[in-house]
């Protein structure tokens, strides 16, 4: 008898969840505010319903830094971890990919390996995916849990931009994976360094470098740079609440307070 009922409902379980997908949205969508999540970004919501999101009960404040080669991403994370500290908040940086005992190993095999030209786009976008996942929830999630600032010199739009935009792999798989990949996370706040192209170029030859120290990826045409360019100002047009641009022509302490306005109420 109990077999019987079990049976019956299981259909009609099923038919409810898909009669109320409508309604199953506007749920996810009105969770998502609470963290500051456009609603938009349709691969997102889906993400949220269709897995257990590790990041959907995350108490501190994400921010991501982006930006093509030699924009002064480094020195912008550098100059506002010491803000924060200065500020007696709990701050933990992570560089991508990297940042974790796996992540280096695969951040090796993806820029420094003397035996890396052969790697196909498809293989990149798997590495850089692998050392993400590791680095969500080895360091990202435990830090977001216990309250800290997490600033990451690069997340997933670095993914959706030089793999999905200016390698031509399928953006919307691409959007797929990010989600698999950081499980609910998604950064508060990403600012995007933005820089000519040319001038970029010039700043990289002059950047002082080990013997050996350029990467695989720095190394390719201008061209490729330029779709990553346009990648990102096609993300800061698509999501303008949680990525700002910023003009990273200026003076390293001109940029630092055109990124210190821009984090206004954030940080309270
Ligand atoms: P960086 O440490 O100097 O930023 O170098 C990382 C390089 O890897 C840079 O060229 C951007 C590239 N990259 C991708 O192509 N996809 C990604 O998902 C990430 C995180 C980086």
């Amino acid at each position: 008898m109990g077999l019987t009922i079990r049976n019956e409902l299981v259909p009609r379980i099923g038919s409810w969840f898909l009669l109320n997908q409508p309604i199953l949205r506007h749920l996810t969508a009105v969770a998502c505010k609470c963290h500051s999540v456009s609603e938009s970004d349709e691969t997102f919501l889906l993400s949220f319903q269709n897995s257990s999101a590790i990041g959907s009960g995350m108490a501190g404040l994400f921010i991501t830094f982006e930006g093509s080669e030699a924009c002064g991403k480094s020195t912008q994370v550098k100059r506002l971890e010491c803000k924060l500290h200065e500020m007696g908040k709990k701050a933990i940086v992570v560089h991508e990919p990297g940042s974790t005992d796996i992540g280096l190993a695969i951040r090796h095999i993806l820029l420094h390996m003397k035996e890396n030209r052969a790697m196909c786009p498809e293989t990149e976008l798997l590495l850089f995916a692998a050392s993400r996942a590791q680095l969500v929830r080895e360091v990202i999630d435990p830090a977001l849990a216990s309250g800290a600032v997490v600033v990451s010199d690069r997340f997933y739009d670095s993914t959706t931009v030089y793999q999905g935009v200016a390698r031509n792999l399928d953006p919307e798989f691409v959007a797929h994976l990010n989600q698999f990949v950081v499980d609910g996370y998604r950064p508060d706040r990403t600012f995007v360094l933005d820089l000519d192209v040319e001038v970029a170029n010039r700043r990289r030859i002059r950047r002082v470098r080990p013997v050996g120290g350029g990467d695989r990826i720095e190394e390719l045409p201008q061209e490729f740079f330029m779709f990553v360019r346009q990648g990102y100002h096609d993300l800061a047009a698509k999501e303008p609440g949680r990525v700002k641009l910023i003009d990273a022509a200026p003076s390293a302490d001109e940029v630092e307070a055109a990124i210190w306005k821009q984090l206004d109420g954030l940080l309270d």
